[in-house]
């Protein structure tokens, strides 16, 4: 599996747990759990991508522009999330928070795959693109295994 497979089976789970999400708004505890889990998947795919995508971006000039701006927008996403915890879960400024911020996690997704990902098969050779798939799901997995044992620390 290269880099951009790997980036894609993530980015597929975020999408399905977004679309869940919004199914379960009524439901309290469904919504509640739903959100956990796109948080943690969240967390653990934006630390690993940078470590296994951006970083290797930022060493071409073709893709130094691609690289700032996927890293701006995790940032983006962070301080939105930290947003909504500063609200009441399921109050109606909350859920206007979490739209937008699913708003801005498909455009996200969507930028990475159309926009960066053909920049990136430019400038990274097929043996590299493979073993930055295995690094990004070895740091995936190892991330949101933390993120579960409730050691949030290694992101923040
Ligand atoms: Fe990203
Ligand atoms: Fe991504």
């Amino acid at each position: 599996m290269d880099i951009f497979e790997a980036l894609i089976a993530s980015h597929e789970v975020q999408r399905g747990l977004a679309r869940q999400l919004l199914a379960s708004v009524g439901e309290p505890k469904e919504r509640e759990r739903i959100f956990g889990e796109l948080r943690t998947e969240m967390a653990a795919h934006e630390t690993a991508e940078e470590r296994a995508f951006y970083v290797p971006l930022f060493e071409h000039d073709e893709t130094v522009d691609a690289a700032r701006h996927g890293v701006s927008e995790h940032h983006e996403m962070d301080e939105m999330t930290e947003c909504l915890d500063k609200r009441d879960e399921g109050s109606a400024e909350w859920l206007e928070e979490m739209g937008k911020l699913l708003h801005k996690l498909q455009h996200h997704l969507d930028e990475e795959e159309e926009k960066f990902f053909p920049e990136a098969k430019k400038v990274l050779g097929k043996d590299q693109q493979e073993a930055l798939g295995a690094l990004y799901r070895e740091e995936h997995d190892r991330l949101q295994a933390a993120q579960e044992s409730g050691d949030g620390k290694v992101m923040g």
